[in-house]
């Protein structure tokens, strides 16, 4: 791959694969940004860099990446390392999500989420923070509106979205000063492979509704990570609902994601 030498700026997205990592790539690119694209679907990533390059007369490298084993992000930083790059902007983006009674379900995904939620976010900005104070960089995790209040039904998945919220505020006030800015983007349900692989089509929250885009979700949060916003929740109502927990009883709040989560009867 080549990296275009008109631009010095190199974002990392994780999780470029799919749905919004792949959508905020398209962002990046029109932004003249080159590309550094990790996930473990690498054909798929290939097709979209190919188009982008094209399109955008901008470098993409295409990274294999497996983030949710124990040494996948430190791995990811040293690929990138021995090819000279610097990051100066990344976008901690692959999750995903298991759905149904915890009392239920597997452990070993549970875990394997965990991994991925939030080790991996933790990794990747630990390490690519020298590159990123030294650009004046800009930091995206991908929170979730599952990151304002309890989730059953999807109690694993929504506890470490809570974690990426409060860990992205947290370094964002750290590095005031730096230059670097931190935005946690908190969509609510999008239109993505998610849901497949949550396995979540019978949940309340997503059945017979129609979904935003990862198009648009992607356009919104990355204007947010531009402006050096902080918290962003794309979508009116889902703003509202994410500010109303805030004073409503944890338990009535609790409550009612219960009743809108739950699977629904075919
Ligand atoms: N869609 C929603 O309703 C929604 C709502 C709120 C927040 N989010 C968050 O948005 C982010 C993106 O999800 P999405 O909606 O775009 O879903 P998606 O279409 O399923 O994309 C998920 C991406 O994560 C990557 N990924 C999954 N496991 C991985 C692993 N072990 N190693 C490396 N990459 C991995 C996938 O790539 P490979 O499978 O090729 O590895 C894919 O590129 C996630 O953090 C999700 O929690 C989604």
């Amino acid at each position: 791959m080549n990296m275009n030498h008109t631009t010095s700026k190199t974002a990392l997205i994780t999780g470029a694969s799919s749905g919004i990592g792949k959508a905020l790539a398209e962002n990046f690119a029109k932004d003249d940004y080159n590309l550094v694209l990790a996930a473990r679907g690498v054909p798929k990533m290939q097709t979209l860099a190919d188009d982008l390059q094209r399109r955008y007369k901008i470098g993409v490298t295409v990274i294999g990446a497996d983030l949710e084993t124990d040494d996948g992000a430190a791995r990811l930083h040293a690929a990138i390392k021995a090819r000279n790059i610097t990051i100066s902007a990344l976008a901690n983006n692959a999750g995903y999500a298991t759905f149904g009674e915890f009392k239920d379900s597997a452990l070993a995904p549970e875990l394997a989420l965990m991994q991925l939620n939030m080790n991996t976010v933790v990794v990747l900005t630990k390490l690519f923070l020298p590159d990123l104070i030294a650009t004046r960089g800009k930091i995206m995790n991908t929170a979730s509106t599952a990151a304002f209040q309890p989730g059953p039904y999807m109690a694993v998945y929504y506890a470490t979205k809570a974690f990426v919220l409060s860990f992205s505020e947290a370094i964002a006030a750290e590095l005031e000063g730096t230059g670097i800015t931190v935005t946690a983007l908190c969509p609510g349900p999008t239109a993505s492979g998610f849901q497949d692989k949550a396995n979540m089509h019978a949940s309340a929250l997503v059945k017979g509704k129609k979904l935003p885009t990862a198009d648009d979700v992607a356009a919104a949060g990355y204007r947010a990570m531009q402006r050096g916003q902080r918290v962003y929740v794309p979508g009116v109502m889902n703003w509202v609902m994410a500010q109303s927990v805030r004073f409503t009883p944890r338990n009535w709040v609790t409550a009612l994601v219960k009743q809108m989560s739950k699977p629904s009867p075919t």
